[in-house]
């Protein structure tokens, strides 16, 4: 398709300068020795300030129990953001390093809890982001000792606390963790973080339904026969072997991106595009979801193939692990605009490709006036995240010719060839919205526990097994039972990655 879309500065420029600059403060990274500050939050910051987003006054103060010292700090920033050398400029990094600063102190620790408010006062920084970067086992004590060294506010300006994925283990203790941050801190100031909402593809699931007039009216039951939500991973646990044991597929990636994609595909459209108005929707979405019986669910765990370890034999795994690795789930939603109509998410780990895909499968016409040897494929709406993002429109089409035969085509968009600029990481345009006060990319706490009322009988699957759930061949597709979900009923898994 050759995207005709509104032209603007904005989205044809090399810079995107579509949102103000962010106001004046102080973006503190509990964690910030650990990985995800270096991967993720250390590189949004850096480019945010590279494309002027980032107030000049804007002081990141880097929070960890490691003996360091501010210059320690910025030698571990400068070498994580050499690690991409195509966004690296020394030029625009020596503006931003004199501007990190590192306080010594641990979490929960009321000494380095005064460091650091002594320094948030001496450098007059009175709007503030504390950000969750430890581990989730942390986050009670955490959010205690600020409030009790009195940085649960401040005094002439505004206080936000991001709160990293997972937030809690279950629904109970997101209950616990909800029912302490908001004790402390009111929910306008809490932004729970899920980072696929930020993601350009899921972002624009929205513009795509409620910025044109031609897909919405075809978004519903009378339509659409059946949604296909995929995330693939390549890799396998990746050195987080401890982590993912606690963890599990469900918990790590259903509980909060795959149920937000799917609330992104299934609510309803909201009146204006803000915080409340958006999180109402998705929350009526998972209060019509139906919790998944046994039989609507596959778990699975990847086992050595292809030169590739198993799940068992990974560091930090126990060798009898039970825990999944794989899993597809059927989905329904019980409102008029959706009954009948089955979400099937799946993803796992060491599967054959990275690749997360909405597929929107329509029906079939009511009546085929042709007479051909097979009925035709039904239409296809694919809405892809990784790789290469964008949205395709598979139809039918007649094959030049004297007779009446078809032949599949396609419509395409993606944004590498439609658009000048490299997307933003997701994080870029969430450490962006926190800092203006944007919390419509965020969690709410209802919606929070809602996802893990949805999830909670699958985890129960899960604590059921007695034995390994099914395998499945690193490298592969996953486990062949994942077909038994959709067996009988004419519906095919969509091959993630293919067009
Ligand atoms: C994280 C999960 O939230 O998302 C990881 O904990 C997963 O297990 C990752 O690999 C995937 O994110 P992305 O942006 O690389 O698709």
């Amino acid at each position: 398709m050759s995207a005709e879309v509104l032209e603007h500065p904005a989205v044809t420029s090399g810079e995107d300068r579509g949102k103000e600059v962010a106001p004046r403060c102080a973006f503190v990274i509990f964690g910030v020795t650990g990985d995800l500050a270096s991967r993720k939050l250390l590189p949004a910051l850096y480019a945010l300030h590279r494309r002027g987003y980032l107030h000049p006054e804007t002081t990141i103060v880097g929070y960890g129990r490691s003996d360091w010292n501010d210059e320690t700090l910025r030698e571990h920033a400068r070498e994580s953001l050499e690690a991409d050398p195509g966004e690296f400029d020394r030029a625009t990094w020596e503006e931003l390093a004199p501007r990190l600063v590192y306080v010594r102190g641990g979490y929960g620790e009321a000494e380095g809890m005064q460091r650091l408010k002594r320094l948030l006062g001496e450098s007059q920084q009175e709007n503030r982001v504390f950000y969750t970067a430890t581990p989730p086992s942390t986050y009670p004590r955490l959010i205690e000792s600020l409030s009790e060294a009195g940085l649960q506010q401040s005094d002439e300006g505004w206080t936000r606390l991001v709160i990293e994925k997972p937030f809690g283990h279950d629904l109970q203790s997101a209950v616990a963790l909800n029912d302490l941050a908001i004790r402390h801190f009111d929910e306008s100031q809490l932004f729970r973080i899920d980072h696929y909402l930020a993601k350009e593809t899921a972002q624009n699931l929205a513009v795509l339904r409620f910025a044109n007039t031609v897909f919405e009216p075809l978004w519903s039951n009378r339509y659409i026969d059946h949604v296909q939500i995929t995330m693939t991973e390549d890799l396998g646990v990746d050195g987080r072997g401890s982590f993912y044991e606690q963890s599990g597929v469900i918990r790590d990636v259903f509980q909060n991106h795959l149920l937000q994609l799917l609330s992104l595909v299934a609510m309803e459209p909201p009146a204006n595009f803000d915080a409340t108005s958006v999180r109402n929707e998705k929350v009526k979405v998972f209060h019509a979801m139906t919790c998944p019986a046994p039989a609507d669910t596959v778990l699975g765990q990847y086992v050595a193939a292809n030169g590739m370890p198993g799940y068992r034999e990974e560091e930090g795994v126990d060798p009898d692990s039970k825990q999944a690795t794989y899993a597809a789930v059927r989905f329904e939603i019980r409102n008029w605009r959706w009954s009948g109509v089955p979400f099937f998410v799946r993803s796992g780990k060491r599967l054959e490709r990275k690749a997360t895909e909405i597929v929107l499968r329509f029906r079939n016409p009511p009546h085929i006036p042709f007479s051909l040897p097979a009925q035709p494929r039904p239409d296809r709406l694919t809405l892809r995240l990784t790789p290469d993002e964008g949205i395709d429109l598979r139809f039918n089409t007649k094959v030049p010719g004297q007779e009446i035969a078809l032949e599949r085509a396609n419509m395409e968009f993606t944004y590498a060839r439609r658009f000048e600029r490299p997307n933003p990481d997701a994080y870029e345009t969430l450490l962006l919205d926190t800092m203006t006060g944007d919390a419509t990319l965020f969690m709410r706490a209802d919606e929070v526990e809602a996802q893990w009322r949805v999830v909670a009988p699958v985890l129960e699957e899960q604590d059921r097994l007695t034995e390994q759930p099914c395998p499945y061949p690193a490298g592969s597709f996953g486990p062949p039972e994942a077909d038994r979900l959709l067996a009988g009923s004419g519906r095919h898994w969509h091959r993630p990655g293919d067009g």
